[in-house]
């Protein structure tokens, strides 16, 4: 199978979520701990081999493009106050020259319009993309997970996991023809159905690869759920022409996008710090108990 070296990252949404807080900065630039949602998806994706980094962008999402640029005075000033560590931090995220792309999607009009406008960076290879709002706490990174499975199994490939039957109308659900181990084969997609018409618990997250019939498909520009452009109904239209495969991943997912889930990313990820585990377990103890 071709080696997936491209990524799509959509950063074109509103954060109507997380207002005020986004009125005036992207919602992927908000930190868990000390660092942006943005940066957190973008290591997951070189950790799994990705080259070229294809951002979707909108109007108020000039921080992201910042955040992956030199800072020449702040460099020069850590360099002169002898802050090498956090000088080499600051280089070390940063994916080499000429491997980011910006493009804009100029109106809000669906996840699957994003991943639409950058039809042309693609061309014709496949592809992954990464919601920076799905936060994955793994052994392994996630993505490379998948890239490992789909090496062997080519297709569309999404990551997947169960959720409370209450909540299947905040996701893509998978009709499940099997499983074999962390592999779910779907023969369709539903997006956002209620729980009485929800084919299954399983759920769509954040992480796909993806052929590029898919953006064919989005050519169409046909209107899906909540009157938004979904990916998941042009996931759905190859069924059948090309494999589809649930991909149940090692880790745990937080949805950043939501304030509770927000709170939790940050709560679980500071708990994993070498530098700052302790200090949250006391904040925890000081505020009610729990393990
Ligand atoms: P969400 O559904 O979380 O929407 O998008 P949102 O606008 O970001 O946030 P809320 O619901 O208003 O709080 C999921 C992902 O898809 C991107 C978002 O940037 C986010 O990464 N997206 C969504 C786009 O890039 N364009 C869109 O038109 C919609």
């Amino acid at each position: 199978m071709p080696h997936v070296k491209k990524a799509i990252l959509p950063v074109g949404g509103l954060g109507t979520r997380f207002l005020p807080a986004t009125k005036a900065m992207p919602k992927e630039m908000l930190p868990i701990v000390d660092k942006p949602l943005i940066q957190y998806a973008v290591e997951e994706a070189r950790a799994a081999g990705i080259e070229e980094f294809i951002f979707v962008t909108g109007r108020g999402k000039t921080a992201i493009e910042d955040h992956f640029d030199r800072s020449w005075e702040l460099e020069q000033t850590l360099q002169s106050r002898g802050k090498t560590a956090l000088l080499e931090q600051a280089l070390a995220f940063m994916p080499p020259p000429g491997q980011i792309a910006y493009t804009r999607q100029q109106e809000p009009l669906g996840l699957g319009h994003a991943v639409w406008c950058a039809r042309h960076s693609i061309g014709n290879e496949p592809f992954a993309v990464l919601l920076a709002d799905d936060l994955i706490q793994a052994e392994s990174p996630c993505l490379a997970q998948m890239v490992d499975a789909h090496a062997e199994l080519g297709g569309n490939m999404v990551a997947v996991m169960d959720v409370p039957r209450d909540e299947t109308q905040r996701y893509g659900i998978l009709d499940v023809v099997e499983e074999d181990g962390r592999l779910v084969r779907a023969k369709g997609l539903v997006e956002k159905p209620s729980p009485e018409d929800a084919p299954s618990t399983l759920s769509i997250i954040g992480r796909y690869i993806l052929q590029p019939e898919v953006l064919q498909e989005l050519d169409r520009q046909e209107v899906g759920a909540g009157g938004e452009i979904q990916l998941t109904d042009a996931m759905a239209r190859t069924i059948g022409r090309l494999p589809f495969n649930g991909y149940r991943f090692e880790g745990r997912r937080y949805d950043c996008g939501d304030k509770a889930g927000f709170l939790e990313a940050t709560v679980a990820f500071a708990l994993a710090r070498d530098d700052l585990g302790e200090a949250m377990r006391d904040i925890i103890a000081r505020n009610g108990g729990a393990s």
